[in-house]
């Protein structure tokens, strides 16, 4: 199979038409990326690729491996392995590589005395701020602030951006309770023994399908798939229904606003007859359940939410991890919604490389310090690189970019689903930038597309049960959705 592709090459799609690829911002920075997938082991992964890993698996569970990465060879789109095979990747360490393999820019950044201070001497950032921390901020991870958001709290991971978001709800929602109040000797003695009142039993909610993370706060909130949850102590926190979207959207519009209206109505109801009044401190809730399975909901559901938390003061957090940073053809995804006001908190991470949480309202900053922290709180080193992503993406309008390419590729996707329909449906992501998605006929066809489309030099993820998700970079052109578009035809062909 490998040894065809290779003969055959992969060529253009007659149904596409050709590009220019002088403006080409990926060939400004990768000038020698390569110009298709190349291949040079007979399978994916190759025999070096199946030795290093199994050296690794004395030492680290690495069952989950694809293959053995060679970073140093990877550039661009195209992800290198130890065996020298070159795939276009469009799953991209799992939606957290924003500008390519060895984007020069980031080198350069990696390379600033910024960087080299930030990395060996690390601060305790609460405690021991650098000077710059401030600037790194403002230059970078504030400037790329969704609207009506003006401070940030810097963390470690997606999970734990979202868990000490939960952590600021429960704080602002308890200071609010308490007034001007102070501390009761019931609640300090009760707390060490995490009970109530001390410890807090009001609630975080979240949307069936979901998922905010695998630490444990963040993981009671996930609800994408029993066996991330098994075995692991979870709080008793409610899920509300996130609707199911029939597609093509334009086909369904009325049952879809059904399903929406029915989901809030019952988003309402359990707030109202399930919970006590302010027990439930915040929702928390993807633009895209992506782990879940790539399912959307329309802005009317969106403002809906926005418009039951703020009548029942409950804070909105909008879990942006894997949805931010462009690639949805907003800098951030909730931009599409148009909300009448801006949500309370936006969590990111992934493309980012630097993680945390948005706000405004000061008072999410709890009264006290040393209440929200840890010995890093984030990691400069990573806002440096966020700065200098924020920096490429402004500078060669990257979004714009890739809201358009996201449209070519829709538009390319919408005629193979259409042709192989008996085996791949429900096509999502039409004008949201490359954050696209479909089902396959079931678990097993879904699986053999991931694997036919790596023997073809594509490397591509799945999600939810029956699902595929691209989550290409920011420099993922019209050249690279023509190979895309092409490997996925000679393997919807085979499926
Ligand atoms: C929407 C969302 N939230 C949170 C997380 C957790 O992030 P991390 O794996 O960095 O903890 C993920 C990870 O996939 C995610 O997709």
């Amino acid at each position: 199979m490998l040894k065809a592709a290779l003969r055959r090459g992969v060529s253009k799609p007659s149904c596409l038409s050709s590009i220019r690829f002088s403006s080409s911002v990926a060939a400004q920075y990768f000038p020698n990326e390569p110009i298709k997938p190349q291949f040079v082991s007979e399978t994916i992964p190759g025999p070096k690729s199946q030795a290093l890993n199994n050296e690794l698996g004395e030492v680290f569970d690495n069952r989950a491996t694809y293959f053995v990465a060679d970073y140093v060879n990877s550039l661009g789109n195209y992800i290198s392995d130890v065996d020298g095979n070159k795939l276009l990747d469009v799953y991209c360490q799992i939606a957290s590589i924003p500008l390519g393999y060895n984007n020069p820019a980031l080198i350069e950044a990696a390379k600033s005395d910024d960087m080299l201070y930030a990395i060996i001497d690390r601060p305790a950032l609460a405690c021991f701020p650098s000077s710059n921390y401030k600037q790194i901020l403002q230059e970078g991870i504030l400037a790329a602030a969704p609207p009506g958001m003006t401070k940030v709290w810097t963390a470690l991971s997606g999970s734990d951006a979202n868990e000490t978001a939960y952590k600021a709800a429960f704080m602002y929602q308890h200071a609010h309770k308490r007034g001007s109040l102070d501390f009761t000797h019931e609640e300090l003695t009760s707390v060490m023994n995490n009970k109530a009142p001390g410890a807090s039993d009001m609630v975080i909610l979240s949307f069936d399908k979901g998922f905010h993370g695998r630490l444990f706060g963040s993981l009671s909130t996930t609800r994408s798939k029993a066996i991330h949850k098994l075995d692991i102590p979870a709080f008793p926190w409610p899920k509300a229904p996130f609707p199911a979207l029939k597609y093509p959207l334009e086909e369904f519009k009325q049952e879809n606003h059904a399903e929406e209206v029915k989901c809030l109505e019952e988003f309402e109801r359990i707030i109202v007859e399930d919970y006590k009044p302010h027990s439930i401190a915040a929702i928390i809730v993807e633009p895209v359940q992506s782990e879940g399975g790539d399912n959307h909901a329309t802005s009317f559901f969106f403002q809906g939410l926005r418009d039951i938390t703020l009548k029942h003061e409950i804070l909105m957090i909008v879990d942006e991890v894997q949805t931010g940073v462009g690639a949805s053809g907003k800098f951030w995804a909730h931009e599409h919604w148009n909300l009448t006001t801006p949500p309370d908190m936006v969590s990111f991470s992934k493309k980012f490389q630097a993680a945390g949480f948005y706000f405004s309202n000061p008072e999410l900053q709890p009264n006290q310090p040393y209440r929200q922290f840890n010995t890093w709180c984030g990691d400069p080193s990573k806002a440096i690189i966020a700065r200098a992503i924020y920096q490429e993406v402004s500078k060669h309008g990257l979004v714009e970019k890739t809201a358009q390419v996201g449209d070519y590729l829709y538009d390319g996707l919408k005629q193979l689903v259409n042709k192989y329909s008996s085996k791949v449906s429900n096509l999502r992501g039409e004008n949201y930038g490359t954050f696209i998605a479909w089902d396959c006929y079931d678990a097993d066809v879904r699986n053999k597309v991931l694997l036919e489309s790596r023997k073809r030099g594509v490397n591509i993820g799945g999600c939810g049960d029956v699902s595929i998700r691209l989550r290409p970079t920011l420099t993922f052109e019209r050249k690279h959705a023509e190979i895309l578009l092409q490997v996925l035809e000679d393997v919807f062909r085979v499926v």
